[in-house]
């Protein structure tokens, strides 16, 4: 094809990018993915790819000159630390009230999560998607995308005797002695990696404080998976380094994309246009809705409708943690990657992970990452003056989460004899519900798109990421993403192209 021109276009190269180019390559289909962020495989001068938390460096966040951590503190001393301007993997996002974490660089969010590979309830994933086939979901698309994304068990003999679940294991003992059950999180690193790396065999990654900044081993990261399969077609290539910023429709019904050209400090080396006609949004839910609001609201797609940036939830995320006793100890080798839940969805909407506090030392501190039900919902609008979309979300909206999790947990500590800790989040608060690591809506399945992910004013224009879902799954959000992508872009493949 002519330079500057693929068949098909991926934007980004996170979850339903990553399934979207699979599929279109092994149909036979040109496909260019862009990505803004960068392609992490080259070690650096310290052998290593990814820094760890305990020693972050300029590959430790995007264009930022200081580290900004989930827990902001240690008994009230900051733990972040200044770092070089570079684009590193991981990105915090500000608006007002809310903050969103977000992964960079070829392979999305799969490079700095926590690999929690949790297929919903159906009765949950009913409520919040009902339009789709549940059926088909749970009977073929769940169970593929669990299957591509080498979705892995721990064994719960090696969890008992492990100095690196220590902290789950407290954690759980509290938890039950409440009567609150817990469960096995299913993963993406590959826990016979682990036990190696507690046996001294391998090098060491989710036992050696590395997570947030990505891992130098033992996650299946989508580099790993859905992209070194999509590379493998032969048919899909992906560019680094690339942000889209604009998408306009030419006469002839193909879509020409702005695209710029990132130094690694940030600086733009320049700008080109790539046309396309069959065009996908993958660029998570804060990248495709802004691209799509900036659109409408720019007047380069104008037909596009209201729908575009509403119903925008945060996965009801709030983050906190409870203050042991001194004969509870949870370690000082901890697993950077959660093995266990407490499940109370069903009666209070609460799924909390037991989520490490890999300091190295030990602290005392079972830490939590809540998911819970909140109804509240946001939306973006589009700010000319900056050239961006804003998110509408306040404080507010946020406390039917900590209301939630506060009837577990205060449960949990008044049974255990334990209070919540105060010294995390850089003031006295207890439970920090100021930012997400899920985004989740803006471009919704059924309402911004149809029943399939096609942008209903602009044919051959589909979204295909977490965008799609309103607001909530109910559990960590990246098997669903891939299992909605596989379901659609099956269906694209057979009406569409
Ligand atoms: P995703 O965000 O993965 O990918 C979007 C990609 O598009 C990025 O690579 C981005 O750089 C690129 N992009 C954006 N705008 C662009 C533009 N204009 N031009 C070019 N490229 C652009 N989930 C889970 O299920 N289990 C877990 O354990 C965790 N843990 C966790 C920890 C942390 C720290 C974070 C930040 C997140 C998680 N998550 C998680 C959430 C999970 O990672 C997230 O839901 C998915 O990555 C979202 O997948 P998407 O396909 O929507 O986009």
């Amino acid at each position: 094809s002519a330079p500057g021109f693929s068949p098909a276009v991926v934007i980004g190269t996170g979850y339903g990018a990553a399934v979207t180019a699979l599929r279109l390559g092994e149909a036979g289909i040109p496909t260019l993915m862009l990505e803004m962020g960068q392609l992490w495989d080259t070690p650096a001068a310290d052998g290593r790819i990814f820094c760890d938390m305990l020693n972050p460096d300029a590959r430790s966040m995007w264009l930022k000159d200081r580290t900004e951590m989930p827990l902001a503190s240690f008994l009230w001393f900051g733990i972040n630390r200044d770092i070089e301007r570079y684009t590193g993997v991981l990105d915090r996002v500000h608006y007002g009230d809310m903050s969103v974490y977000l992964g960079r660089g070829v392979g999305g969010g799969s490079l700095v999560n926590g690999a929690m590979a949790v297929t919903p309830s159906r009765s949950y994933f009913e409520e919040i998607l009902p339009g789709v086939d549940a059926d088909e979901m749970y009977g073929t698309y769940f169970p593929r995308a669990n299957a591509e994304l080498g979705v892995n068990h721990i064994r719960p003999e090696w969890f008992e005797t492990c100095q690196a679940y220590k902290y789950a294991r407290v954690s759980r003992k509290h938890a039950e002695k409440a009567g609150f059950a817990t469960t096995f999180v299913p993963s993406v690193y590959d826990f016979g990696y682990m036990e190696r790396e507690e046996a001294g065999e391998v090098p060491r990654s989710a036992l050696g404080s590395e997570v947030i900044f990505g891992n130098n081993h033992g996650k299946r990261s989508l580099d790993k998976s859905y992209l070194a399969a999509a590379l493998g077609t032969g048919n899909v290539t992906i560019r680094t380094l690339r942000e889209v910023r604009g998408i306009s429709r030419r006469s002839d019904g193909t879509y020409a994309l702005t695209v710029r050209r990132l130094g690694t400090d940030g600086s733009v080396l320049g700008t080109t246009e790539i046309g396309t006609r069959y065009l996908f949004l993958g660029a998570g839910s804060i990248g495709s809705t802004e691209l799509l609001l900036r659109a409408r609201d720019t007047g380069t797609l104008p037909l596009l409708g209201e729908e575009v940036g509403r119903g925008w939830g945060p996965n009801g995320n709030v983050m906190f943690g409870r203050a042991n006793h001194m004969w509870d100890p949870t370690g000082s080798t901890q697993s950077g990657m959660p093995a266990l839940g407490i499940d109370a969805w069903a009666d209070q909407s609460v799924f909390a992970e037991v989520a490490p506090a890999p300091a190295g030392t030990e602290t005392w501190l079972s830490l939590y990452l809540a998911i819970t039900r909140n109804p509240e919902r946001g939306h973006f609008t589009y700010d000319a003056a900056s050239d961006s979309a804003r998110l509408h979300w306040t404080a507010e909206q946020g406390k039917p989460s900590i209301d939630a999790a506060k009837a577990v947990f205060d449960e949990i500590n008044r049974v255990n004899g334990t209070i919540y800790r105060y010294d995390l989040f850089g003031d006295t608060r207890a439970f920090e519900n100021r930012f997400t690591y899920h985004p989740l809506g803006g471009l919704v399945l059924g309402a911004a798109t149809d029943g399939y992910g096609r942008v209903r004013e602009y044919p051959n224009l589909y979204v295909t990421d977490g965008s799609l879902i309103p607001g909530s799954t109910g559990v960590n959000p990246f098997v669903t993403i891939t299992a909605l992508a596989e379901r659609n872009i099956e269906r694209i493949l057979a009406e569409d192209l």
